[in-house]
């Protein structure tokens, strides 16, 4: 059994008729990073509406079963670091539109070191924007992290504590370009996040099911061995070893799409509890 979503029309009609994106699957352990615009408009046809899908599904089944999270706030923050052209940020935001009636405006901080997904990214977020009652502050930021050490340039970026934060599918990248060497990049990058949640926090850090030939190790548990290392809380997850998603659109009927995930927390939070 699949969580089924067809892409909203609107959002089919901006990314495949104005914007020319194409439905083009590529090989594993590919780096988008690199890729220039017309392969970033391949990326747009295929994999944004599957994450938008996968962000979809994993946030209201989150808020259904937890309706306790964000009830009376009215402000939110998020940060997604490795945005792309952003298929989880209006997944997200389309949820927070139908699950948190309280929330009126949302700052959106999406990191991303490819030009062209950001360009892309911005001009679907700003559509967005005027389908929504929410009020949308976007900060989208260009940057290309080299190492390690580069995670502290973040700091400049993120100067405030962010109540939802998401990562889908970037991660893997780091590990396939060696970007911290022979570290755990999942355990770098959640480690460094986590003191960028506030108390209430929540962060989803989605990713392939790949066996990575860089690391020669499957990515969840690779992803998991790098969560066991941290000071975190795991909420919610997928299911056995990976979850699929199907997600319709004009150009693919019933596109699947296998990820595994890990919803989570601050572990000192429930301590003080
Ligand atoms: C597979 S794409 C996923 C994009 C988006 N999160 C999604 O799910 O559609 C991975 C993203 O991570 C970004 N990325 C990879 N390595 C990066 C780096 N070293 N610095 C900044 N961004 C990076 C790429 O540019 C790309 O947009």
């Amino acid at each position: 059994m699949h969580d089924r979503v067809t892409l909203p029309q609107w959002l089919d009609h901006l990314i495949f008729d104005e914007l020319g994106a194409k439905y083009c699957r590529s090989n594993s352990d590919m780096t988008v990073i690199d890729w220039d615009k017309n392969d970033v408009l391949n990326y747009l046809g295929t994999y944004f509406p599957r994450s938008y899908a996968e962000s979809y599904c994993i946030f209201s089944d989150f808020f259904r079963s937890h309706s306790e999270q964000f009830a009376n706030k009215e402000d939110l923050s998020v940060f997604d670091f490795g945005c792309g052209t952003g298929g989880e940020i209006i997944g997200l935001l389309t949820v927070l539109a139908e699950y948190c009636p309280t929330v009126r405006e949302v700052r959106v901080v999406a990191l991303d070191g490819n030009d062209y997904a950001l360009q892309l990214y911005d001009i679907v977020l700003a559509e967005l924007k005027k389908k929504l009652t929410i009020k949308i502050e976007n900060h989208s930021t260009q940057l290309h992290i080299d190492d390690f050490y580069d995670l502290s340039i973040l700091n400049k970026v993120l100067k405030r504590k962010f109540d939802v934060i998401i990562t889908f599918k970037a991660i893997c990248e780091f590990v396939t370009k060696q970007q911290f060497e022979q570290h755990n990049a999942y355990e770098h990058v959640a480690k460094f996040l986590l003191h960028k949640l506030t108390d209430s926090g929540i962060m989803l850090l989605v990713d392939v099911t790949t066996y990575n030939n860089t690391s020669k190790e499957w990515l969840p548990k690779m992803l998991d061995r790098g969560l066991a290392t941290t000071n975190c809380h795991i909420v919610d997850q997928n299911k056995g070893y990976n979850q699929s998603y199907s997600i319709s659109h004009s150009r693919f009927p019933n596109d699947i799409s296998k990820v595994a995930w890990r919803m989570i927390r601050n572990k000192s939070r429930i301590t003080i509890e």
